[in-house]
């Protein structure tokens, strides 16, 4: 299985264009080591040819310019992404839909009821591209169950709830449905290895460790750094559990968390741009190299 990641950053990517935090505003007169980061999107493949695009980010045209196996190749109307999975209803995850609506095949998108609903309602993209390419929605479960998506060759998918908060822009924003947010174990069907995704995820309960123990890799939530990241800046006046992230530092943190799962390789996504992390030389990130931890990027590839 190919991983390729398309953007590491949470929303508003690294710099965020209208912050001049210390991370944002030393990137931008390279004041400190750090890469720029677009939005939150992987594309997963099991044949090399055939990719499946996991969220559709703000930054998605941008993200297929820099990776050739998602361009048009073999007909005047071509892409190389057979599916979209979308794990949330959020911003960052779904606005590139629009970007991609191009095309009279309908694009087959893969997510919950729960998430479909906030998508046909309080963010409906989903009837705006009806005028476009279209939707051809696929419920996915969270029971456990696994599905295939056609023509994403070798890989098996295995869909679980995760506790989240749904959109500001939801119908039940103030009450969180079994759904709003999913993780996902990908399954290359060739090797057996897997990979456990979750950009989204403020809290390991406890039908994720027997997901997460057979996993090859597992890439994870790596928002902020501590609980009051965006209190502490006055950015605002949520913790980061409050809103589905769980930071990484202090106890019952995800840097403690990732401890129990030695046998993975262990990487973060889906940056916040004040996440202290993100500086290469920082204190922070060296203690996530000692606990073995890695920060994606732009670009990075993994193959298991
Ligand atoms: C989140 O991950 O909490 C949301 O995507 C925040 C946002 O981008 O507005
Ligand atoms: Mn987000
Ligand atoms: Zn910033």
């Amino acid at each position: 299985m190919h991983i390729h990641v398309l953007g590491a950053g949470a929303g508003g990517g690294f710099p965020q264009w209208n912050c001049n935090c210390h991370n944002c505003d030393g990137l931008r007169k390279g004041a400190i080591k750090a890469r720029p980061r677009t939005q939150s999107s992987i594309c997963v493949s099991g044949d090399g040819v055939n990719w499946v695009l996991f969220n559709a980010s703000p930054d998605v045209l941008k993200q297929i310019q820099e990776f050739g196996p998602l361009q048009p190749g073999r007909a005047l109307r071509d892409t190389g992404i057979v599916g979209i999975v979308l794990i949330d209803a959020q911003i960052d995850h779904t606005t590139g839909l629009l970007m991609l609506r191009e095309g009279s095949v309908r694009r087959e998108i893969y997510c919950t009821d729960v998430v479909k609903g906030d998508l046909t309602s309080g963010n409906p993209l989903f009837n705006i591209l009806g005028h476009y390419c279209g939707v051809n929605h696929h419920a996915v479960p969270t029971d456990g169950s696994s599905f295939e998506i056609p023509g994403a060759a070798h890989l098996k998918f295995t869909t679980f709830a995760l506790k989240s908060a749904a959109p500001p822009y939801s119908p039940h924003r103030n009450d969180p449905h079994p759904g709003d947010t999913i993780g996902v174990l990908i399954e290359d069907t060739k090797n057996g290895k897997k990979l456990f995704y979750a950009p989204g995820l403020g809290e390991i309960e406890p039908h994720l460790p027997p997901l997460m123990k057979q996993a090859d890799c597992i890439m994870v939530d790596g928002t902020f750094w501590t609980n009051t990241e965006m209190i502490d800046l006055g950015l605002m006046d949520k913790t980061a559990r409050s809103i589905g992230h769980l930071p990484q530092s202090g106890p019952g943190g995800m840097i403690e968390e990732l401890s129990r799962f030695p046998q993975a390789r262990r990487v973060l996504i889906h940056i916040n741009n004040t996440n202290p992390i993100l500086n290469e030389e920082s204190p922070q990130r060296r203690e996530l190299e000692a606990a073995g931890i890695e920060v994606s990027y732009d670009g990075m590839d993994i193959i298991l």
